[in-house]
């Protein structure tokens, strides 16, 4: 459903991704990895069209992006970028009901609001739904975010380092109710995640970035000692515990 093909992306003069090629699919769930400075939020911004690539296309559903108008895509890609600083001033339940806003017409249906109501409730936001973001911890406000962008109901959801400020309990939380979602409605969710092992225990394939290409992608078949060193240049070991695979690093 979003297909890449000979992607060259940059900033300026400066040539960051160099010959993006690669494909996904419906209900499947992607992790992107790689370095710091590896392009993987220069990959994620291409995909949202925030960036256009100087070469080469991203299709939507075998259409080029660049004659979707703003709307359309926002109908069909939710693009959560990675955690900033500033955020919205609003309520949570306000927040979260503009991922709506690509489906609303006039005003919101009863069926819109049901559906800011399912996700709060899915990722346990209901006791501060009146509350306003600022006042919230860093941690749930990416839940609100991370709740805006389901709410949108996408195909492709893109979600740039979502649970860096989260602690484990929310962070596997947040990470099962994507991958329901992602099997549930069939869509497309490419997440940039830091740590191996939970991208081993949440996706079904794996793409790895080094210097603005994609160094090695498959399923966890992919996942060995020498291509985690080959990428982020450390020593690690792998194992095995109860047939799951375990990234071990080493000092
Ligand atoms: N807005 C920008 N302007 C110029 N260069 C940028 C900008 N954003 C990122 N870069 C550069 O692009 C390269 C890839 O960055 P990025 O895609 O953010 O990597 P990653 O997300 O893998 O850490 C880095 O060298 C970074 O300095
Ligand atoms: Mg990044």
């Amino acid at each position: 459903m979003l297909k890449i093909e000979n992607v060259f992306s940059g900033y300026g003069e400066k040539e960051v991704l160099k010959g993006i090629k690669t494909e996904f699919r419906r209900g499947r769930f992607y992790a992107i990895l790689g370095p710091n400075g590896s392009g993987k939020s220069t990959l994620l911004r291409t995909f949202a069209k925030i960036l256009k690539p100087k070469r080469g296309t991203v299709l939507l559903d075998n259409r080029d992006i660049k004659n979707l108008s703003a709307k359309e895509i926002a109908k069909k890609i939710a693009y959560l970028p990675q955690m900033s600083n500033s955020v919205p001033h609003s309520t949570v339940f306000d927040s979260v009901l503009l991922g709506r806003k690509p489906h609303v017409f006039f005003e919101p249906t009863k069926r819109d609001l049901e559906i800011v109501e399912k996700i709060i409730h899915e990722l346990g936001l209901t006791q501060h739904a009146l509350r306003k973001i600022d006042e919230l911890s860093g941690g749930e406000a990416q839940k609100v975010l991370i709740a805006r962008a389901l709410a949108q109901e996408p195909e492709v959801l893109l979600l740039d380092e979502p649970v860096n400020h989260l602690d484990p309990k929310n962070q596997i939380e947040i990470l099962w109710l994507l991958k329901k979602t992602t099997n549930d409605f069939k869509i497309a969710t490419i997440v940039v995640l830091h740590d191996i092992n939970l991208a081993i225990q949440f996706a079904d394939y794996f793409i790895f970035m080094k210097n603005g290409e994609i160094y090695r992608e498959g399923d966890l078949d992919v996942i060995g000692d020498v291509l985690i060193r080959d990428v982020y240049n450390i020593d690690v070991k792998i194992i095995e515990v109860n047939g799951s695979k375990f990234v071990i690093m080493k000092s």
